[in-house]
């Protein structure tokens, strides 16, 4: 995971690359450093802990210079420290290498440096990377045969860039399974695993592809393969959104912005995509209506996976199995057929494992379809057919609305599906979209008062040290959701479970200071909820009741939330569940938009 960037132009490059790993910080935020040009060689600082740190030293040295690369990390080889963080330095200071990934064989490279005379200062992996470097450097012509030599060496996934002494003002820049983006300016240029790293001076960007080599300068770019180092030309793409997006824009967290984002991301989701009572799926029209479907995904897109399940074999009658990429991948997936679907969910696009899975899909001769909301992102190319997400860039470690658009999405597909297989009433499914398309304005207005009983009900809760959520049907994978969300962002633990299965153990856990979050929205499943309810009350425990007016329930605590009818009250429960989690973390005083030991994008296994 972790986030790089590099950059040659004319303005001062430390200052550029410090914004920029600030916008990458959501990638990993253990270490961090930078690279620069100076008179004599290159510069590099580097410091323990969160961006600041690195600032603080940077404000004691006079870092200037044209050229420059960053890094802020999420440790996988060696432990969290300025040993192991970015850049590193080749024995003879040649050449200065950033790194996001991870080279598999570098124990064997590593073991043959060190015959040769390398000594190792850190525990990681692109340590013995630069070094390899340097060594090639020895035989090769030039910096970049050096560089082209030693990745042909490396096994794994990485995104790096690279400075030479001796070459001044040219950063050399490489992708293998990982993100990494150029971005074209006028006299200057830049790379990135991510495009809100330079998005403040250039919306011009190439997406790089895998086995793609860049050399960088302020004047230009040329693109080289790996395998030959032979040209290539990839036409740059003209990013539409702008910085606005991906700023808090007055809120006092990402987070707390992109749960009050949701109605926009409903609305635009929904432009372009219903017409008359009808869906327009389009990327899916040369694609048969699938006899089977499998899901994979990871973490919370995991569970818009699971709830989007109800859904399509409810409205589409389209058998669904959902899977957690992580095990998928390495399973002997015998149900999977030639005709069968594999949907890969990823907010990101790059996520590992889930990447993994749509390889091994492909290799079984499944069609594959990506949902994705990271334009150009791995997955996003990877796959047959690709359905977008509305959602805009999602900074906040801890995903909000890209579940939201991947809901809608969801939801959409199961409304497509069904007419073309011609099992859901026409008069249905019409009634479905439209409420659909009050979906914006309800939740709107619903917002700010959520958010005030969210607050209320934090301070009351705050100290517990074990959560249940409870829901059955579509609501089952709602409260995974609020369960992961509570114990990523406060570090409580919580438990998501299938009402209906709490008599079978977990129930022995319950007592006056193990509190259950209960969903007991307005449909078909109330009755068995209720009763479960009053099993979990019955043995003391406390209960906030997620329900809606009109609904009779008994609890500790009551929340009525606007009822939207059958599946869709999903989406006004979703951000009930965010803005309790979110008010509960920061009234604990955590870091809301970067809790400790996560990433937002894992790009590892
Ligand atoms: C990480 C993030 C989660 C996210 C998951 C899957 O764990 O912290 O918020 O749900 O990855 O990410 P993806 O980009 O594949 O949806």
């Amino acid at each position: 995971m972790c986030g790089i960037i590099g950059y040659a132009g004319q303005r001062p490059a430390v200052p550029v690359v410090m914004e920029g790993l600030h916008r990458l910080e959501y990638r990993g935020y253990d270490s961090a450093g930078v690279a620069y040009v100076r008179r004599q060689g290159i510069g590099v600082l580097r410091a323990q802990g969160k961006l600041m740190a690195l600032e603080e030293k940077l404000a004691s040295e006079s870092a200037v210079s044209m050229c420059a690369m960053g890094h802020t990390r999420w440790a996988t080889h060696g432990a969290p420290s300025e040993r192991n963080a970015h850049p590193h330095t080749s024995n003879d200071a040649a050449f200065v290498l950033v790194h996001n990934g991870i080279i598999e064989n570098y124990q064997e490279i590593k073991a043959a440096l060190t015959a040769k005379g390398y000594v190792f200062h850190s525990e990681t992996d692109t340590e013995v990377l630069v070094n390899l470097i340097a060594e090639y450097a020895k035989t090769e012509p030039d910096a970049l045969h050096a560089f082209a030599a030693a990745l042909r060496e490396a096994r794994g996934a990485y995104a790096v860039c690279l400075m030479a002494r001796d070459e001044p003002g040219v950063i050399y820049a490489a992708r293998m399974s990982a993100p990494l983006i150029l971005g074209l300016g006028t006299g200057e240029n830049f790379v990135a695993s991510d495009i809100p790293a330079f998005l403040p001076y250039t919306r011009q960007v190439v997406f790089l592809d895998d086995g793609d080599i860049v050399r960088l300068s302020a004047s230009g770019h040329d693109i080289l393969r790996l395998e030959d180092l032979s040209s290539v030309v990839r036409a740059p793409q003209t990013i539409q959104w702008d910085m606005q997006a991906a700023q808090k824009g007055g809120y006092r967290h990402f987070m707390l912005k992109e749960i009050f984002e949701q109605p926009r991301v409903l609305a635009d989701g929904l432009s372009g995509r219903v017409l008359d009572g009808d869906v327009l799926l389009t990327e899916l029209d040369a694609l048969p209506v699938p006899r089977k479907l499998h899901i994979v995904a990871c973490g919370t897109s995991w569970h818009s996976a699971l709830w989007g399940r109800y859904l399509l074999e409810h409205w589409a009658k389209v058998a669904t199995q959902v899977e957690i990429a992580s095990e998928f991948r390495y399973r002997q997936t015998l149900l999977l057929e030639k005709d069968d679907l594999v949907l890969v969910i990823s907010q990101s696009g790059e996520t590992a494992d889930t990447l993994a899975a749509l390889r091994v899909a492909k290799e079984h001769g499944a069609q594959t379809l990506g949902l994705c909301n990271v334009l150009g992102s791995s997955i996003a190319r990877e796959s047959q057919a690709v359905l977008y997400t509305q959602a805009g860039p999602e900074i906040s470690v801890a995903s909000t609305k890209a579940m939201c658009s991947q809901m809608l999405m969801l939801a959409l597909m199961a409304l497509y599906w069904g007419r073309r297989k011609g099992c859901l009433a026409t008069e249905e499914r019409r009634a479905i979209i439209a409420d659909l398309e009050k979906l914006p304005i309800v939740l709107e207005q619903a917002l700010p008062a959520m958010q005030h009983k969210a607050r209320e009900l934090s301070r009351k809760y705050a100290q517990a040290r074990n959560f249940f959520y409870l829901g059955r049907g579509h609501c089952y994978p709602l409260a995974l959701e609020g369960a992961l969300k509570l114990k990523e962002l406060s570090y409580i633990h919580a438990e998501g479970y299938a009402a209906g299965e709490m008599k079978h153990g977990p129930i022995a856990l319950i007592d006056p200071v193990f509190p259950a979050f209960v969903l007991a929205l307005n449909d078909s499943m109330l009755p068995k909820v209720v009763s479960n309810m009053e099993e979990v009350q019955a043995r003391q425990g406390k209960v906030i009741a997620l329900t809606n007016a009109g609904v009779k329930v008994q609890a500790e605590d009551v929340w009525i939330i606007p009822d939207m009818p059958g599946f869709l009250s999903g989406f006004a429960a979703l951000p009930a569940l965010q803005l309790f989690s979110y008010e509960t973390a920061d009234y604990l005083g955590k870091d809301v938009d970067q809790p400790r030991n996560l990433a937002k994008s894992v790009t590892v296994e």
